[in-house]
């Protein structure tokens, strides 16, 4: 079996973050509430609708306000864990885990990788991140590097993360950041070479990483129009290929309000962004202005309400069928696949399931049923272009 991320289906689709609910910053009355049941459930809903990943966050530390740790908004699971035991609850969709690359030590990393793919028969996926909230490094009693530094950590623990996965004899590697004497990992994964990577990082140093050691990439649409991805898209494919011979999924991020008219999601996304958590929003955007460089602080501002009802992702707001226009030209802008979250997962991927997934059928973006589910590894590892 090869990973459900290399399905055929020509638009795929996920359901990040919830792990946590950091994809939202608002108090509206039903916004999720992370609990393990609570995530077994919505795995489920995904599953049903041949959904072909599920991705968590990595957050040891937020900004949100001390007052909300007693309704349990501050909670994040763990990712590899949570991975494993997702891998156990569910027969079909990719799981990832999410993980810092300058706060876990990449022989660690690469072992709990190893093991939930394991758990999953070889559907594991690793999304690695570079890192941009700063508290959460002093939490760890260390100094944030500067962003190239960050970069250039990543580069080596990757480089280390998959002589982990693939070496059977002993290796010493000396690096700037890392040293390895006679590093060794066992059990190896699944999945041959190795499970897909995927990294998020939106800055020239990001895309370059990611060009260089990712099967996905992440771009976030920074136009009000799908058409403004097409440029994004190519730019990332484009340098993989060139640089590095390399073939990169191209995915982003979106968040959906859908209600049966477009009056309606209009108006409940209003009420989202009346209810937007004030402080958590200006903490998170002063911080991602400040420490990532994938736009600048100006932009991110002006993404404020991004920030608040989702992710920072594209607006998938209206009805079922404007929502499967704007995924359409979403793909034929070159987007391969959407990470998708709500406010409220389980009354979202509902609505979902029942009104936005035949359509997109329809439209041809997906198979019948299961997504493709069939063929989904026929192409498989062989075909995604890592080196
Ligand atoms: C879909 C998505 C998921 C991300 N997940 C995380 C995460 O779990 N933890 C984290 O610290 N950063 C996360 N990030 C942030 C980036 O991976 C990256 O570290 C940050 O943007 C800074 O890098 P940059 O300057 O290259 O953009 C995520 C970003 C996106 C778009």
């Amino acid at each position: 079996m090869l990973n459900p991320l290399f399905s055929d289906n020509r638009l795929k689709l996920g359901v990040f973050g919830f792990n946590g609910q950091a994809p939202s910053n608002t108090l509206v009355e039903e916004l999720y509430r992370p609990t393990w049941q609570g995530a077994l459930a919505i795995a489920a809903q995904a599953e049903a609708a041949g959904f072909e990943v599920l991705v968590p966050y990595a957050r040891w530390k937020h900004g949100k306000s001390r007052s909300r740790a007693l309704a349990g908004s501050m909670d994040v699971f763990d990712p590899f864990v949570w991975a494993g035991g997702l891998a156990q609850s569910t027969t079909y969709p990719a799981i990832m885990a999410t993980s810092h690359t300058s706060l876990m030590h990449p022989v660690v990393a690469a072992k709990q990788a190893a093991t939930v793919d394991q758990i999953s028969g070889g559907r594991f996926a690793l999304n690695v991140v570079a890192g941009w909230n700063e508290p959460e490094f002093a939490m760890f009693g260390g100094v944030m590097k500067g962003h190239s530094d960050r970069y250039a950590q990543a580069g080596e623990w990757m480089e280390i993360v998959r002589r982990l996965w693939s070496e059977d004899d002993e290796f010493d590697y000396e690096g700037t950041y890392f040293t390895i004497r006679k590093g060794e990992s066992f059990p190896k994964p699944l999945q041959k070479p190795m499970p897909p990577v995927m990294n998020a990082g939106g800055s020239d140093a990001g895309r370059d990483f990611a060009a260089k050691y990712a099967d996905l990439c992440f771009t976030l649409i920074k136009s009000d129009e799908p058409e403004g991805a097409k440029s994004d898209a190519d730019a990332y494919r484009d340098l993989a290929r060139r640089d590095y011979g390399r073939n990169i999924q191209v995915w982003s991020v979106a968040y959906v309000v859908q209600r049966e008219t477009q009056a309606e999601a209009e108006a409940y996304h209003r009420h989202i962004l009346e209810n937007a958590d004030v402080g958590a929003t200006d903490a998170m955007l002063a911080m991602l202005g400040q420490q990532s460089k994938m736009m600048s602080p100006e932009a991110f501002q002006a993404f404020r309400t991004r920030y608040i009802a989702g992710a920072g992702g594209f607006p998938l707001v209206g009805s079922a069928d404007r929502i499967v226009d704007t995924i359409t030209r979403l793909a034929d802008a070159g987007i391969d696949g959407l990470l998708l979250c709500w406010v409220d997962y389980a009354d979202g991927l509902a609505r979902w399931n029942r009104d936005v997934a035949p359509r997109l059928e329809q439209a041809g973006l997906r198979r019948s049923g299961s997504g493709g589910r069939e063929t989904a590894f026929a192409s498989g590892c062989q075909s995604k272009g890592m080196t």
